[in-house]
């Protein structure tokens, strides 16, 4: 295992709410030298760049990319905005942190992938399920022969309204399949270590094309796997906004010799009452504690861990897990259930060799 001693170059296309998280991980990195912040809204940028003392400002990720001080990048565009700068991006020889979903077409993930082999850099998706301490448990415990032989896994991840209306401008563009899905698919796969076979989905529509949105309001997802495991995932993007927390995260694992529960949301491992919480996000009674809470005014959680570890293998050139292949699969599933949520029936998912 080699190590480096320079700080890796880093430039982040995209400085909107994860962006910004990514910024904070990043610039408290010492093994990173956060040099330079692309965004559309050069004024965002610039005000990112000044929080963290970053030197270079980009309106575009092409002018960015051709900054020899940039090594590495993370892509935190909206979702359908990843594969025009992950794609130049490792075309230019930058290592590759992008956000989930890797990309919205299979052609686009074909070609960063073939595009990575080609110049030799290393990418990886921000899966971040794989580092939170709950599911790796989990696939520990199926890892070691504890659980048995996993058969079933129930996984609900959603949003209250406050997501889709308030928290990104770009819903309508995307839907809660895309935003939510791919955590749920890796997770799953990851879980069984097998690949997705047959997708059935229902998806519903109504009350966030009422409000003006137009995207699904939920889908749900059964998944058949290669060697027999079943997957049932539900995403839901119409949660009231009067929940206690912005997220409803539960998962739960049969195995033939035991059984996972897993609550990332509402264990109450955290609640506050006061003046404020019953306005709504951000003041919200159940703060997070799991996902991406601050301590000691850190970045911690399972979402900044990811991050760090992406720089992990950069500082020690080894390859990431969650890779290309594992967000193109991701992608091809996401796109089977939205063809079988469009004509009511299974529909076998179609994987691409690469
Ligand atoms: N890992 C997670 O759990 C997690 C959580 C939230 C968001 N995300 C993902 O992060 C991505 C960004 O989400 P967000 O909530 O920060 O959105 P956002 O709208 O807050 O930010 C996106 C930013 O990208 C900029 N942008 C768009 N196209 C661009 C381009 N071509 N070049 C440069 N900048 C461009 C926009 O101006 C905006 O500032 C999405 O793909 C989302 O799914 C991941």
């Amino acid at each position: 295992m080699t190590t480096r001693t320079k700080p890796i170059g880093y430039g982040i296309v995209g400085v909107g709410i994860w962006g910004q998280l990514h910024a904070r991980v990043l610039a408290d990195d010492a093994r990173v030298n956060l040099v330079a912040i692309c965004d559309l809204d050069q004024a965002k940028a610039r005000q990112v760049a000044e929080r963290h003392g970053t030197p270079h400002v980009y309106g575009s990720y092409e002018d960015m990319l051709r900054d020899p001080a940039v090594e590495a990048v993370s892509v935190t565009t909206p979702d359908f905005a990843h594969g025009a700068p992950a794609l130049a991006a490792v075309r230019a020889g930058r290592h590759l942190l992008v956000e989930k979903p890797f990309t919205t077409t299979v052609e686009e993930g074909l070609a960063i992938i073939a595009a990575s082999q080609q110049s030799g850099v290393k990418l990886m998706v921000d899966f971040h399920t794989r580092w939170s301490p709950s599911y790796y448990n989990a696939w520990q415990s199926i890892q070691s022969g504890e659980l048995g032989e996993l058969k079933l896994v129930t996984f609900r991840l959603s949003d209250t309204t406050y997501v889709p209306t308030k928290y990104i401008s770009w819903a309508n563009r995307s839907s809660v399949l895309w935003f939510l899905g791919p955590h749920s698919i890796d997770t799953v796969r990851w879980l069984f270590g097998d690949e997705v076979r047959e997708v059935y989905a229902v998806r519903r529509d109504g009350v966030l094309s009422g409000m003006g949105i137009n995207t699904p309001d939920f889908y749900t997802l059964l998944l058949q796997f290669e060697c027999g495991g079943v997957a049932y995932l539900e995403h839901s993007w119409i949660l009231s906004p009067n929940t206690p927390n912005l997220i409803d995260v539960k998962c739960q694992l049969q195995g033939s010799r035991g059984t996972i529960y897993i609550d990332n949301s509402h264990n109450r491992a955290f609640e506050k009452y006061s003046e404020l919480t019953p306005h709504g996000y951000p003041d919200l009674p159940y703060a997070d504690t799991a996902v991406m809470p601050v301590a000691q005014g850190r970045q911690v959680g399972y979402a900044a861990e990811s991050i760090r570890y992406f720089i992990d293998c950069l500082w020690q050139d080894t390859t990431p897990l969650a890779g290309g292949i594992d967000g193109l699969r991701a992608t091809e599933v996401i796109l089977a259930a939205e063809q079988s949520a469009q004509i009511n029936a299974p529909v076998q998912v179609m994987r691409h060799n690469v």
